[in-house]
């Protein structure tokens, strides 16, 4: 077992750093060539912005705080799509035998292999984020999705899903985990392709691809890093659900700085945080959440390790935090109202909890162990993952208006 630290709503653990293995090799940058080769065929693909948060750094004693903002990918509103995009795209490229290397999405929509790709469904299970970047990229191809909800899931998230792309959407009265498997089930009956944002034993070959389709924003990140004069972050703060996300950006990290890694810190929800049980648990192999799996992260609302990624967050990781839901609401706000001189900043719940985490870092004198043990000083270059915007819109305004409970 490892200790846990507590500190007001604040839980956290150091990496014993025990289990030390081989860099993933599916996430090297000669693996990625063709991620971002596809990403950037797709129609109206642009970065998202980098925001630099100058007037905070300096207020706080750190050189920079930079934050990718993925509410601005795609029209989507999250950093999702462009997991899902890729897996569709290599899953479609698989079936038709052709060379995604040599592939464009305007290939797959010709008249030579338009008929064949849209006789292929997709399925899947989503809190929101995965199942709209599913839907959507479905629809880029003229092909069907079915995108099932667990228990507890906003209509408006649905609709969204509905309106990115040709999905029949499905909110269910199942926890997310019994949900993925009762869309497997379903694509194994049907003969349709599922397409998960997490992975099992016997299914890692789709996770792999949407896991390689994340690092598009790490290498954006690192490229409007070195354009404002960053040569590397020297901290990372990345939220965690399955750990798909912080496992990609974590293993494409190692492979591109290699023993220069800078520290990274994985943020869960306290009340469904698998990696920090994981992690406290010790004994290196992944384990369940064991809280009441209630939280307004609905994007991180998920009890169960993806295989596929755990052991880079075991591995490589330096901090595992577990944080109440009013640090993500915290960071939200944070997030609405910067310093003067500091670009605004529209974050969900899932989204903002890095920079609630960060903020009670920075801000509070309690934290100082903490920020000293992080190394927070005035060499520190942050970078932090927006990784969606007020995909509950409804929410997102009793929270930042201060009318919510948190
Ligand atoms: C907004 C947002 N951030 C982060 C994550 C975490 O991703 P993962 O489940 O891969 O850990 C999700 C997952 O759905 C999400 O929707």
């Amino acid at each position: 077992m490892n200790a846990v630290m507590k500190l007001d709503s604040v839980k956290l653990i150091e990496s014993p750093r025990l289990w030390v293995s081989e860099r993933p090799v599916f996430l090297a940058p000669e693996q990625l060539k063709g991620v971002h080769r596809f990403h950037k065929s797709i129609p109206g693909y642009a970065r998202t912005p980098l925001c630099e948060w100058g007037s905070y750094a300096e207020k706080h004693g750190v050189r920079s705080i930079l934050v990718k903002d993925e509410s601005k990918r795609f029209g989507l509103r999250a950093f999702k799509g462009l997991g899902g995009s890729y897996a569709i795209f290599r899953v479609v490229c698989e079936e038709l035998g052709l060379d995604p290397l040599e592939t464009t999405l305007g290939d797959l929509k010709s008249e030579r292999y338009r008929e064949a790709v849209s006789k292929m469904t997709f399925i899947t299970t989503t809190d929101g984020n995965h199942g709209k970047g599913v839907a959507w990229a479905s629809g880029l191809l003229g092909c069907k999705s079915y995108v099932y909800m667990p228990r507890g899931s906003v209509e408006a998230r649905a609709q969204a899903i509905r309106d990115a792309g040709q999905a029949e959407v499905t909110i269910t009265d199942l926890p997310y985990d019994d949900c993925v498997r009762y869309t497997a089930e379903l694509a194994e009956t049907n003969h349709w392709y599922l397409v998960q944002d997490t992975s099992w034993a016997g299914y890692e070959k789709i996770p792999q691809w949407i896991i390689q389709g994340y690092t598009t924003m790490l290498y954006e990140a690192l490229e409007q890093m070195r354009e404002k004069g960053y040569s590397r972050p020297t901290h990372v703060f990345l939220q965690a659900g399955v750990g798909a996300m912080a496992g990609s950006m974590l293993g494409a990290l190692c492979n591109i700085f290699k023993e220069d890694l800078p520290v990274v810190s994985i943020v869960e929800p306290e009340e469904v945080a698998c990696i920090f049980e994981s992690a406290r648990q010790g004994d290196g192999r992944e384990h369940k959440a064991t809280g009441s799996e209630i939280t307004i992260m609905a994007g991180l609302n998920c009890a169960e390790p993806c295989t596929v990624t755990w052991p880079i967050l075991r591995d490589f990781a330096s901090y595992y935090f577990a944080c109440a839901d009013e640090v993500a609401a915290q960071g939200m706000r944070k997030y609405a109202a910067p310093e003067e001189g500091d670009p605004k900043v529209i974050s969900g719940e899932s989204g903002a909890v890095t920079m609630g985490l960060l903020s009670r870092l920075l801000e509070e004198e309690a934290m100082e162990p903490i920020r000293e043990k992080l190394g927070l000083n005035e060499d520190a270059v942050i970078l932090l993952f927006n990784t969606e915007g007020d995909t509950d819109p409804e929410n997102y305004q009793r929270i930042v208006s201060g009318k919510g409970l948190l």
